[in-house]
């Protein structure tokens, strides 16, 4: 492994330009070569089996163009596909799902947490496995928002369709008085403004795209990995399965800024 080479990031579409964006804040230095899968999202409505025989393909692709880590920034696919990948990988695995979990557990005084997710991941019930892995006092709830995705591609991230539909999700976790709730899917830190709002300043969001973001840094510098700074800008490379309407709006929304030119992979 080489320091100059790239963190392959990737998703089922482009919600997870919501980590690469975070990456790019917390290690600016970095290439990224990110992987959308968009011709065969939603994952959060697919099964285990398919959503893990989708992760083997993409991490075979991304391994084949030499990255140094990869980053599951799915949390569907980190919830049902992490030991195919980390079977596959040659190379350091982080993922969304560990990484928020581990920052709802370190919420100090917390007693109740909830989890806001995909159907799939939901069912998966691997986000109370790993919170509970590090709290097992902690009692974690988890609601399925499959609303919240097509609202946020619509750009509705701040509307009142959203809102009705935030409301009625939150009605069970907040009755059940969580001190936090974590952001369990790649669109939904979009929402923050609209979720605290509705919550309240007693109950805190755990963003896991910044969380990832933190732990690649944390693992790259253990590993020696991190890219010096000051050397050339880095170029990052973008592929995605299929560019839909309205995709250049949903990824500047998710990005925070215009996507660069994508590279269509045609599977
Ligand atoms: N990327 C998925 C997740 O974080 C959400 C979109 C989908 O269902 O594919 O769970």
């Amino acid at each position: 492994m080489n320091r100059e080479h790239a963190i392959g990031v990737f998703d089922s579409g482009i919600g997870g330009l919501t980590v690469v964006r975070a990456l790019h804040e917390a290690l600016p230095d970095e290439r990224i070569v990110y992987f959308g899968d968009t011709a065969r999202l939603p994952y959060g409505t697919k099964s285990a089996t398919t959503v893990a025989g989708y992760a083997a393909q993409i991490t075979e692709f991304l391994l084949a163009r030499d990255v140094k880590m990869l980053v599951v920034a799915c949390n569907t696919m980190a919830a049902v596909a992490l030991p195919v990948v980390t079977r596959l990988a040659s190379v350091p695995v982080i993922d969304v799902l560990e990484a928020g979990a581990r920052a709802a557990a370190d919420r100090a005084g917390a007693r109740r947490v909830a989890v806001l997710a995909t159907h799939t991941t939901v069912s998966s019930g691997a986000y109370e496995r790993a919170i509970r892995a590090q709290r097992a006092d902690l009692t974690v709830i988890s609601q399925a928002c499959p609303l919240f995705a097509p609202l946020v591609e619509e750009g509705w991230v701040d509307h009142p369709v959203t809102e009705l539909a935030a409301r009625e999700y939150l009605r069970p976790v907040l009755a059940a008085d969580v001190d936090a709730i974590v952001l369990g899917c790649t669109h939904y830190p979009l929402l923050s403004p609209l979720l605290a709002r509705l919550v309240g300043p007693g109950v805190v969001l755990v963003d896991s795209a910044r969380t990832t973001a933190a732990r690649a840094r944390a693992a790259l510098a253990a590993c020696d990995l991190l890219r010096a700074p000051g050397g050339a800008a880095p170029v990052h490379r973008y592929y995605v399965t299929d560019v839909p309407p309205r995709f250049r709006e949903v990824a500047a929304l998710c990005l925070g800024h215009p996507l660069p030119d994508v590279q269509l992979v045609p599977w």
